[in-house]
């Protein structure tokens, strides 16, 4: 694994945007980009739902899926035999860490085929290796096993079809139970194929800037 293909967005902010000492929150919010299309519907909302988390006092980072080397699970159950630890060495290593460290998580993907892109399945399916350390090994997921964790997701897909975010919303309430993340709220939106519709509209901007600001104070 190549430190220089991490690319991580790492807001340390106060409400007027200047970088202050990270021990000063309590709150630490992981945003999550599932997206492979940089600036996409997705993107563009997970920012706006880091802006409102920011103005509510959390300490964000904001880490990329495509951008980072995470291959996709084996199943060669590496994870069971050496207590938790997934065998393969790349980004999944230093996630794994943040997804037990964190408070609070935002995951932000389109629909792919009734589900979300490979980058972002590729990081839950490799969350096997905590779901053998809290279901196999019987040990705490999270770091801090006595603090209620909770997760939101953020969706966006071309078509208005009925049920088109069920398969996605299966996959990550599932992976939020396995890592005893509480479902907090979801924003879906229809119709958004084009990468800049988010961008344009407003109300979905605030409703994603709301959906930032409630995980942080709820
Ligand atoms: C490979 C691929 C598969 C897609 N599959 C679906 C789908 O099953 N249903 C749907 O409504 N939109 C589908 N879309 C459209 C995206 O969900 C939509 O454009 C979304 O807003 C993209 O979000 P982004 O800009 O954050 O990447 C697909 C797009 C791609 C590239």
């Amino acid at each position: 694994m190549s430190s220089q293909n991490i690319i991580i967005t790492y807001l340390i902010m106060d409400p007027i945007n200047q970088v202050i000492d990270e021990n000063k929150f309590r709150i630490r919010l992981l945003a999550i980009a599932g997206s492979p299309r940089r600036g996409g519907n997705t993107d563009t909302l997970l920012n706006e739902a880091v802006a409102g988390a920011v103005l509510k006092g959390a300490m964000v980072k904001q880490i990329i899926l495509s951008d980072l080397d995470i291959a996709p699970c084996r199943h060669c159950d590496g994870c069971v035999e050496s207590g938790g630890t997934c065998v393969i060495d790349d980004d999944m290593q230093w996630i794994h860490q943040d997804l037990q460290d964190y408070d609070r998580f935002i995951f932000a993907a389109p629909v792919f085929f009734m589900g979300i892109p490979s980058q972002a399945k590729a990081m839950i399916d490799r969350c096997q290796a905590l779901w053998a350390v809290k279901y196999v090994l019987n040990k705490p997921v999270a770091t801090k096993p006595d603090i209620l964790r909770k997760g939101s997701f953020i969706s966006t897909a071309g078509s208005t079809r009925k049920n088109t975010f069920s398969g996605s919303l299966a996959t990550v309430k599932s992976w939020f139970v396995t890592l005893d993340i509480a479902y907090s709220e979801g924003l879906f939106f229809k119709g958004f194929d084009n990468i800049q519709t988010a961008a344009h509209d407003r109300a979905a901007m605030q409703e994603a800037f709301m959906l930032g600001q409630n995980i942080i104070s709820s």
